[in-house]
């Protein structure tokens, strides 16, 4: 059994045990969830090392339990940085992203993921000392991809000439050390074609004679079905079969491994038929859980007792401001709504601000402490 605490409240949120009729909504992170999950993960990756990326969810309560099973922190902006240095001062980090200040370039982290000869050059004409990987985007076609960062012409790292070009601004200099290569190329892919991508991946690295190679995150991630999950054995073992004596493996995931943890609870305000159609209007809403508006899906609910199929609509005034439609089940005002997979690209990438609602409270279940 595990214990609940509410650890921290949100900002401008008054605490509150768990969304009952009044009060407001609530994110419940299982870290005992959590710990379990990445254990495994972190034993079928054997040597390869793992990363996770801080912008699936920064939660420091989320960050202290994948501590003991990460290598370091993937972060993309100077905030994300601060943030953990300000929690985790010495666990190593890689700086990734677009669009870097000089702030963010300059910054003294383990790994720097350059994505442009105009980002290299500013970073050499600074004479200050960094390990790079160079970001690549290889002209390779990505398909059945949720979302594709690479395989053509996007704003993400480079093409295999804008990576020459790095590396010939990288000869004749020592400051600015060459680690290796660095490629995220799409979200929402199975553990067999993450696999047949590492291959591609490692081809090229290999071309540039370096050992490093960051194979990216995007690990597939199923909202329809829960219970289909990424292979992970698979997976590692693929990756081990892969690499070659001397080369360090790398990867960065970020949904995958924090999204189950999470659950995002409220309760139904009132229920009410339109033109023919049932509607649930609970507490909240995408303002707080932005997933499903930008991900285009139904977010995965608990379903109690099932009923005439009801959409489930938050308390913003967009039609966009759906969490889950359809869902056969039995509901009405005053009932508990538990939407799962609320872990990761939820509550921060949310517009908190929308019609200034109270922000939810969060909440932790903890492995109970051995007696
Ligand atoms: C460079 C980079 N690495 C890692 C990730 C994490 O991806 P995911 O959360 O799909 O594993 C992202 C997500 O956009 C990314 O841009």
């Amino acid at each position: 059994m595990s214990s609940i605490s509410p650890a921290r409240p949100a900002p401008a949120a008054a605490p509150s045990p768990a969304s009952g009729a009044g009060s407001p909504p609530a994110y419940v992170y299982d870290l005992a969830e959590l710990d379990a999950h990445v254990r495994a993960v972190r034993a079928a990756l054997g040597d390869v090392e793992l990363y996770y990326a801080v912008k699936a969810n920064p939660d420091p309560e989320l960050l202290r339990t994948l501590l003991p099973y990460v290598d370091g922190f993937e972060v993309a902006s100077g905030g994300e940085l601060a943030h953990v240095r300000e929690h985790f001062p010495q666990v190593p980090v890689a700086l990734g992203g677009p669009g870097k200040t000089d702030a963010e370039l300059l910054s003294d982290v383990t790994r720097l993921h350059v994505e442009s000869p105009g980002e290299l050059r500013r970073l050499l004409a600074s004479g200050r000392p960094a390990d790079v990987l160079l970001r690549v985007n290889l002209d390779i076609s990505i398909e059945g991809a949720a979302l594709a960062m690479g395989g053509g012409a996007t704003p993400f790292g480079m093409d295999p000439a804008g990576v020459d070009e790095c590396v010939a601004l990288l000869r004749s200099q020592e400051a600015v050390r060459l680690r290796g290569v660095h490629a995220h190329l799409a979200s929402g892919l199975d553990a067999p074609r993450m696999l047949e991508l590492a291959a591609v991946i490692l081809d090229y690295a290999r071309t540039l004679g370096v050992t490093e190679i960051n194979l990216g995150g995007g690990m597939a991630v199923s909202y329809t079905d829960p219970s289909l999950r990424f292979d992970w054995q698979a997976y590692g073992r693929g990756l081990a079969a892969l690499r070659r004596p001397g080369e360090t493996l790398r990867i960065e995931p970020g949904r995958s491994l924090t999204v189950y943890c999470g659950r995002y609870v409220t309760h139904v305000i009132d229920v009410k038929r339109v033109h023919g159609e049932l509607f649930a209007i609970v507490a909240g809403g995408t303002h707080h859980l932005r997933t499903p508006a930008t991900k285009g899906h139904d977010q995965p609910v608990l379903v109690p007792r099932t009923g005439e199929p009801i959409t489930i609509v938050g308390q913003l005034c967009t039609p966009k401001d759906v969490l889950a439609r359809r869902v056969p089940i039995a509901l009405k005002a005053g009932d508990r709504v538990e939407f799962t997979m609320a872990g990761a690209y939820a509550w921060n990438i949310s517009h908190h601000d929308f019609l200034m609602h109270p922000r939810p409270t969060f909440h932790y279940l903890h492995r109970p402490e051995p007696s």
